[in-house]
């Protein structure tokens, strides 16, 4: 039985991921949950799995050594995934350190653990063993000429304090790679989108502002283009690359799905238009009127795309949802899981709101 170790799999996108494995694999496969359940973290995310024998949940900070070796030391982990992270561009912006923290110096620790653990005495490593860090196309800067792409050859150039703490951490991998032949991946997806996702995101935010009838943020032009991914598909990637790609590799992960912010907000709208019954009184609420153009994000990238051919041409991957089929039912599952979202807004969400939007 391979024993996975994931970290932030109580966020959007790690509890997904720990969904798609146990319907892929059932009970061939153990999953060990390590999470600080910082705001972004959400253990309802993964009730289904509560009591369940092969799924383990640890409370734990991946800058906390003692507590990640622990973990290493009492369980004989296969396959690492990194997860965890701080990941929202605008809280960077605002408080840039816990993300060097995190992101950099915990997969730095991560990294140690795994190699501490994995390593033989002649430096060679355990046969079988796999650490995949979970990146972002964010680190390749913004795309001016609408003809280019993300490969993965295109150097690194991140804005954000988000972006180059990624970067940075992508760089420590590697290092591991090229220093120990560490056995590792780096995978760098674009944007992904559908269930449990924050309310801090674009979507589920446009989402939520439009159900309860208010103000539906734009910044800018509402132009920027982002390259949006159902989450499973991301997901899919992750796990071939973990079974089937080469060690030491990186992966571009994405869809060619290329939208401005604006059209993304209409989409939605439109589809919640679609959804909602006459006899609901939010439908009322949804409309056009609230889209509110508001001042830029500092340092707005223009455009992510990413150029896919690698993930595609080496493991066959390729994206199993289109976005006008993603979108729908990333769209009803918020409106069947609205506890789900009345939950996280109804705490220090209002503040972080209150925060980023109050005098924008
Ligand atoms: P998220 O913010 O929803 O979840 C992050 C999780 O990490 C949370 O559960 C949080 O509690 C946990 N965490 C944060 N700091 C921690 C720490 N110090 N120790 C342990 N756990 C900690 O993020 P997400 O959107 O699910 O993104 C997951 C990963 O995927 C990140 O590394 C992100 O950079 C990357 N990524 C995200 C996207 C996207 O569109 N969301 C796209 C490409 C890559
Ligand atoms: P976001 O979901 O924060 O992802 P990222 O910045 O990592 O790509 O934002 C997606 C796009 O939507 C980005 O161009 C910023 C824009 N945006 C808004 O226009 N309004 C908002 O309220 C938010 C959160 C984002």
């Amino acid at each position: 039985m391979r024993t996975y170790l994931v970290t932030g799999g109580a966020g959007f996108i790690g509890s997904n991921f720990v969904h798609y494995m146990f319907r892929k694999y059932g009970d061939e496969i153990r999953i060990i949950n390590v999470d600080a359940l910082t705001y972004a973290g959400n253990l309802a995310n993964l009730k289904d799995f509560e009591g369940k024998e092969n799924y383990t949940f640890v409370k734990a900070d991946i800058r906390d050594k003692a507590a990640i070796t622990k973990i290493f030391e009492e369980n004989d982990i296969d396959r690492v995934v990194n997860f965890a992270a701080e990941s929202h561009v605008d809280r960077s912006i605002a408080n840039p350190e816990v993300f060097v923290e995190t992101n950099v110096l915990g997969t730095l620790v991560m990294l140690n653990a795994a190699k501490q653990a994995w390593e033989n005495e002649d430096g060679s490593f355990k046969e079988g063993k796999r650490f995949l860090h979970v990146s972002t196309d964010e680190v390749y800067g913004s795309l001016e000429n609408p003809e280019d792409y993300f490969y993965e050859t295109t150097p690194y150039d991140p804005h954000s304090p988000y972006s180059a703490s990624k970067a940075s951490s992508d760089f420590i991998v590697k290092a591991y790679v090229d220093t120990y032949h560490f056995p590792a991946f780096i995978t760098n997806c674009s944007n992904n989108y559908g269930p449990y996702q924050f309310p801090e995101k674009l979507i589920p935010l446009i989402i939520n502002n439009a159900l309860s009838g208010k103000k539906l943020p734009v910044y800018g032009d509402g132009k920027n283009v982002r390259d949006w991914l159902y989450v499973d598909d991301h997901c899919k990637g992750i796990d071939m690359v973990l079974e089937n790609g080469r060690l030491g590799e990186k992966y571009n992960i994405g869809g060619h799905n290329e939208k401005q912010n604006i059209e993304i907000i209409h989409i939605i709208l439109d589809t919640l238009k679609e959804y909602l019954p006459d006899s609901d009184p939010r439908k009322a609420n949804v409309s056009e009127d609230l889209i509110t153009y508001v001042t830029d994000r500092k340092g707005h990238d223009r455009r992510y795309a990413i150029a896919p051919d690698k993930i595609k041409a080496e493991l066959g991957w390729e994206p199993e949802t289109c976005f006008a089929e993603g979108i729908k039912k990333t769209i009803k599952w918020y409106l069947e899981n609205l506890d789900w979202m009345t939950n996280i807004t109804s705490g220090d969400y209002q503040q972080y709101y209150e925060k980023m939007y109050k005098d924008r």
